[in-house]
């Protein structure tokens, strides 16, 4: 053994035990302080460009990620969970990845379990987004570094960071596309439109809604767009749970009290603010006769496997396309920053201060929206075939 060679090994079996030292300290709060010496790539452990924590023997096995994501319903969460987990553990991170089967309650106990066992660093996608304040205040008596994944979590001061998607463009894309369908600058008019939104305790709608209603609400104050149902308020047009079935549930109603169908009161657009209640609303038209040839104008956001074939087959209009991988990347590389005591990157900041709790403040929340797509029948090939985001046989 060269003389090198015998430095590098005793170099190798010091960096060994003061691993052991570390890992064999409960966590603590400090172990979650940017900077400090058990975060990846922290103080002269900064990884460099062409490493990852992984490399990092100092790092690597002491940080635990849990990872909260609302449901396994939709197929959304499962990609967000799966690409959250490859992400992390491919930096060398442990993952505690737990579905909350939709309900907050089951959600706050496997944040609390999450806690209690270990984990640094929470990224959530809440359920409820009211209803983590008391969790996540335990969360950060404790240290732990909690980033709010595509739904910002209100009322609480625990959250470092909020990673997401521009949710006002998402709307503005669903009503301009309806304004362009129905060519509502020139043609005359009326049409009739209903609308779908999703649920009361998801924060995204407080801007998808909006977004939306700002290209609409003007045709329906010239009278060029009519809403028969009289719906139009956000609470009026909530869908629970975002769930297909009560989206049909409530359209199917609203067919029967207007009499839309093909051969009836003519129905020309649905402003549903994501996939599986256009499904819903789908489902339900289809049920009262219409066709491909006759189907009014539905828009959806996700580009779920389900809601792209629709599109395929002339069944629904539009989808935003949100990249859930890029969204993924974006969460692993604000933790790695964080604990690395870097700067985090963000580019715009969300308040998750409102009057629910009867104090309406300001609590602006670092943030990062990825970028977005317009999803149609003519673009999908590309946009989510060429990515990779799809296998073509998947959408057959
Ligand atoms: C997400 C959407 C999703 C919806 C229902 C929203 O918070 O931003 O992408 O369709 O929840 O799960």
């Amino acid at each position: 053994m060269t003389l090198k060679k015998l430095l590098a090994l005793t170099l190798a079996i010091f960096m060994l035990a003061a691993i052991a030292a570390c890992s064999s300290a409960s966590p603590s709060a400090s172990q979650n302080e940017p900077g400090d010496a058990t975060s990846p790539g922290s103080g002269d452990t900064v990884p460099a460009d062409d490493t990852t924590p992984a490399d990092d023997p100092n790092t690597a096995a002491t940080v635990r990620i849990g990872v909260s994501m609302p449901t396994k319903d939709l197929q959304r969460w499962n990609q967000d969970g799966d690409y959250l987990k490859g992400e992390f553990e491919g930096a060398g991170y442990e993952v505690d990845l737990q579905y909350a089967n939709n309900e907050a309650a089951t959600q706050v106990s496997q944040i609390e379990n999450m806690i209690s066992g270990g984990c640094t660093v929470l990224v959530i996608a809440a359920v409820d987004g009211y209803a983590l304040t008391q969790a996540l205040a335990t969360a950060k008596e404790s240290g732990i570094t909690v980033i709010a994944h595509d739904r910002l979590i209100m009322e609480t001061d625990a959250v470092s960071y909020y990673a997401t998607f521009n949710n006002t463009r998402v709307g503005t894309l669903q009503g301009q596309f309806i304004v362009n369908g129905l060519d509502l600058e020139n043609a005359e008019g009326p049409f009739n439109i209903e609308f779908f939104t999703g649920d009361p305790g998801d924060n995204n709608i407080n801007f998808f809604y909006p977004g939306a209603m700002a290209e609409l609400q003007p045709y329906l104050d010239n009278g060029k767009l009519v809403c028969l149902s009289g719906q139009t308020e956000q609470n009026d047009v909530a869908t629970v749970d975002w769930k297909a079935e009560n989206a049909q549930a409530r359209m199917e109603n609203l067919i029967s009290s207007n009499g839309y169908g093909p051969t009836g009161t003519k129905l020309d657009a649905v402003m549903c603010s994501n996939d599986s209640t256009a499904q819903g609303v789908v489902t339900a038209l289809l049920g009262a006769g219409y066709t491909a040839e006759n189907m009014p104008i539905v828009t959806g956001q996700d580009c779920d496997i389900v809601s792209v074939k629709n599109m395929i087959a002339g069944l629904q209009s539009m989808s935003v396309f949100k990249d859930t991988r890029k969204l993924a990347t974006q969460v692993k590389d604000m933790v790695i920053a964080h604990l690395a005591g870097q700067t985090v990157p963000t580019n715009t900041e969300y308040d998750n201060d409102d009057a629910l709790d009867g104090t309406d403040g300001e609590r602006m929340i670092p943030s990062f929206e990825c970028e977005l797509d317009q999803g149609t029948p003519d673009n999908y090939v590309e946009l989510l075939i060429d990515s990779g985001y799809y296998e073509a046989s998947e959408l057959e």
